[in-house]
């Protein structure tokens, strides 16, 4: 079972009827309803940073607005990412440990082993298979009938480039898609639905996976070949790394890491901005009319979806922050999906306007010393794909409404029917 299926969604209550300190926004029903703006709005108007006592995720801090996200996201000092960055806690029967959730100085070795991956030189080589790849899946979609956006392209696509940045056998790439979907999927850590055993028995076919092929390509170099530039070679090579096969728990955190970074997040801002230039035809005219948008309007779109909704911290002592005591221990959770509509910091938040000036200032690839790895390859990615797109599509139709994912992480769709009309 994945994120979402066979979820009861009961109904949720006006915002402005919850008494402030009951507001509750690690809700997963707020996402998978798509309730969660006026939420937001509220708390960010009224007590922006806000605690909840109790919670199935424990007592924590919201952090709603722009310039208090800043804040936290650039002082990692004070707000540890240690020992985890969802705001549930991880299961003590899987013991995960990735750069993602650590501090320096190992957060700067491990993270400095795998970044050449993507690496301008690397993008600039990537481009043209992206290009090769995204072209055959939209022209191998049916026409004027009902087909699944989801599926058919936003996972179809993110699957392929995955394989690629992984040097992962090809046809078993819808694997990669499975376990970063299971990987943040518990109800622990984010409200989520998949099955316990579920998980972990998929968490482990995962890591002896990735253990067989990271086997594979050792007794490759040993034969004298020179490494590939997949991250697996490049960890492996990597001093910081290469024996990073013999400690489990790091081994596999770091691949679940890049798995699910380069997974969720590109394949939601794939279908959100199909469903952005639907809610926003005039805005999808102006792009069609001029393609050269494209570029700001991918950066719109990435701050419109906000793909993963929020990241935690731990506070290392105690510190004020919008006149309220955040403790030492406590828990701080910064909803980038908030501080992307804060009204005070962009101008008309819920609307997406793809010749918005200033677009790429926005909260969805962090900040600070954890900032998005991959957020070039993923804004390469929405581009191309855009390129294409409007090469062969007059327009792209959403029928009825998207199913969206129960989770307060990560913030997209599980399903969205299109019926495409081609070019005149
Ligand atoms: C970190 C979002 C694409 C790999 C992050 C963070 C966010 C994020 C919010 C944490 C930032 C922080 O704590 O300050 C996104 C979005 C993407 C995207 C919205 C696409 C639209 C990718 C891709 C990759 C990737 C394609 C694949 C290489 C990573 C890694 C980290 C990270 C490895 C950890 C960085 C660190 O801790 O130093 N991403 N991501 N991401 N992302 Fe992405």
């Amino acid at each position: 079972m994945t994120n979402n299926t066979a979820v009861k969604i009961d109904a949720l209550p006006d915002p402005y009827s919850v008494p402030l300190d009951q507001i509750n926004l690690s809700d997963p029903r707020l996402y998978a309803e798509n309730q969660w703006g006026a939420y937001f709005r509220r708390v960010r108007d009224e007590d922006p940073v806000h605690y909840l006592k109790d919670s199935p995720f424990g007592p924590f801090w919201s952090i709603t607005r722009f310039e208090d996200i800043v804040a936290v996201d650039t002082n990692h000092e004070v707000f540890s990412s240690e020992p985890f960055i969802m705001i549930g806690e991880p299961d003590d029967s899987l013991p995960v440990s990735n750069f993602i959730s650590m501090d320096p100085p190992k957060h700067d070795e491990q993270r400095a082993a795998v970044q050449p991956v993507v690496a301008p030189k690397n993008l600039a080589q990537m481009e043209g298979l992206i290009r090769e790849r995204i072209s055959e899946i939209l022209d191998s979609l049916p026409i004027g009938e009902e087909i699944e956006w989801v599926s058919s392209v936003s996972k179809e696509l993110t699957s392929q480039m995955l394989a690629t940045i992984f040097d992962f056998p090809y046809e078993d790439r819808h694997k990669l898609i499975y376990w970063s979907d299971v990987a943040t999927g518990a109800p622990e850590l984010s409200g989520g639905t998949v099955d316990h055993d579920e998980r972990i028995t998929a968490l482990f076919d995962m890591v002896n996976t990735f253990g067989a092929l990271w086997q594979q390509k050792a007794q490759f170099r040993a034969a004298g070949n020179a490494p590939g530039f997949d991250l697996i070679s490049l960890m492996e090579a990597n001093e910081n790394t290469r024996d990073m096969i013999h400690r489990t728990e790091e081994f596999m955190g770091n691949l679940g890491l890049l798995i699910v970074g380069g997974n969720d997040t590109t394949r939601n801002s794939i279908s959100g901005s199909v469903l952005a230039m639907n809610q926003f035809p005039d805005e999808f005219a102006k792009l069609k009319a001029n393609p050269e948008l494209i570029p700001n309007m991918v950066s719109e779109i990435i701050r419109w979806q906000t793909p993963l909704a929020h990241m935690r911290r731990i506070a290392t002592r105690d510190y004020e922050l919008g006149g309220k005591l955040i403790k030492k221990g406590d828990k701080v959770v910064m909803w980038y999906v908030s501080g992307n509509r804060d009204e005070r910091m962009i101008e008309n938040p819920d609307r997406v306007i793809v010749d918005r000036a200033r677009a790429r200032q926005h909260l969805s690839f962090g900040l600070g010393i954890h900032r998005c790895m991959g957020n070039r390859l993923g804004e390469m990615q929405l581009r191309i794909t855009w390129e294409e797109i409007l090469k062969r599509f007059d327009d792209i139709r959403v029928v009825g409404e998207p199913v969206r994912v129960h989770s307060n992480f990560v913030n997209g769709y599980e399903s969205m029917k299109v019926v495409l009309t081609p070019k005149a």
